[in-house]
């Protein structure tokens, strides 16, 4: 890290908890590479004070602030602008400092986008099942919507959540792009060709052996399966994916990339793809993983 001096500007991350949290990594990682006089540092915030924590932030001439749970939605009260796909969704990971306040921004879901797009994946052309109904996957539903996604299936365990998240977004969107199913419904789906997006926690470390649906019938849909989830590298979900002759990807790049377009938020600058390259391989040293 470059040394600290009176011009030192610094972002930051607030949630409970955020002592594991990789961001320190990208952005710090990203402020050597591209020379930002800038650090990055966690805080942790209580639920009762993230209104304190917003307002003493700006006061203190912090240039960002990314968000992590359980404050993406809290936060919104206390800023003075919401971007447009942040608003819709309800929730926010990236504040922007601006005149008099901060700027909302969604970049979760921009930087799943971007994640995509880098492994070749045009969301926009994509027939989309979306599995899990939490606030990951209802984020996914609005980003597919605002996407232009023509159909998306989204499947939960409570169909009822499911068919809230799909009244709402389509609601919001004007059209009936969102089907909702309860997860057991899944050969209901017609024909083949999807794009999964696993947006439970089914999987996540340290119940690895779990996976959502483990009919491999319902695998031989999909030519490819995104899972959220990056802890373990590979889930049951990516194996079986594989394992049925689609390509699979964790949840680390959609990180890395968030990080990134909130970065280049906060200094109006655009990463190349070979310091965001950089930036995941940091990240995956970090994690403790190979190559
Ligand atoms: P997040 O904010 O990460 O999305 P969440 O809001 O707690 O987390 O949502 C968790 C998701 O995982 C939900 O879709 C949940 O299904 P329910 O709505 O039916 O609870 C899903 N999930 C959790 N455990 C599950 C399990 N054992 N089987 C199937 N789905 C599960």
């Amino acid at each position: 890290m470059r040394e600290i001096d009176g011009k030192t500007r610094v972002c930051g991350l607030i949630g409970n908890p955020v002592e594991h949290t990789l961001s320190p990594v990208i952005h710090n990682t990203l402020a050597q590479r591209m020379g930002q006089d800038l650090v990055y540092v966690p805080f942790l915030v209580e639920e009762s004070r993230v209104e304190d924590a917003v307002k003493g932030a700006y006061a203190l001439n912090v240039l960002g602030l990314n968000v992590t749970v359980p404050h993406k939605s809290a936060v919104l009260p206390w800023v003075k602008e919401i971007d447009p796909l942040a608003e819709k969704i309800g929730a926010a990971n990236t504040l922007v400092r601006c005149e008099d306040g901060f700027r909302a921004y969604n970049t979760d879901m921009t930087g799943l986008h971007r994640a995509m797009l880098s492994d070749g994946i045009r969301l926009e052309q994509e027939k989309v099942i979306l599995l899990g109904a939490g606030g990951a996957a209802r984020a996914v539903a609005f980003l597919c919507a605002h996407t232009g996604v023509e159909k998306v299936y989204l499947l939960n365990r409570t169909v009822e959540k499911a068919q809230t998240v799909a009244d709402e977004v389509n609601r919001s969107f004007g059209r009936e792009c969102i089907c909702s199913m309860a997860l057991d419904e899944y050969d209901r789906i017609p024909g083949g060709g999807y794009l999964a997006i696993q947006c439970t926690s089914v999987g996540l470390h340290p119940h690895v052996d779990d996976v959502v649906i483990a009919d491999e019938a319902f695998y031989e849909k999909l030519h490819s399966g995104y899972d959220l989830i990056y802890k373990p590298w590979e889930t049951r979900f990516m194996k079986l994916v594989r394992e049925n002759g689609g390509q699979a990807y964790n949840g680390l790049k959609m990180l890395c990339y968030q990080g990134i377009h909130a970065y280049e938020l906060w200094n109006r600058v655009t990463v190349s793809d070979e310091d965001a390259d950089t930036v995941l391989q940091k990240m995956k040293e970090a994690m403790g993983i190979d190559g």
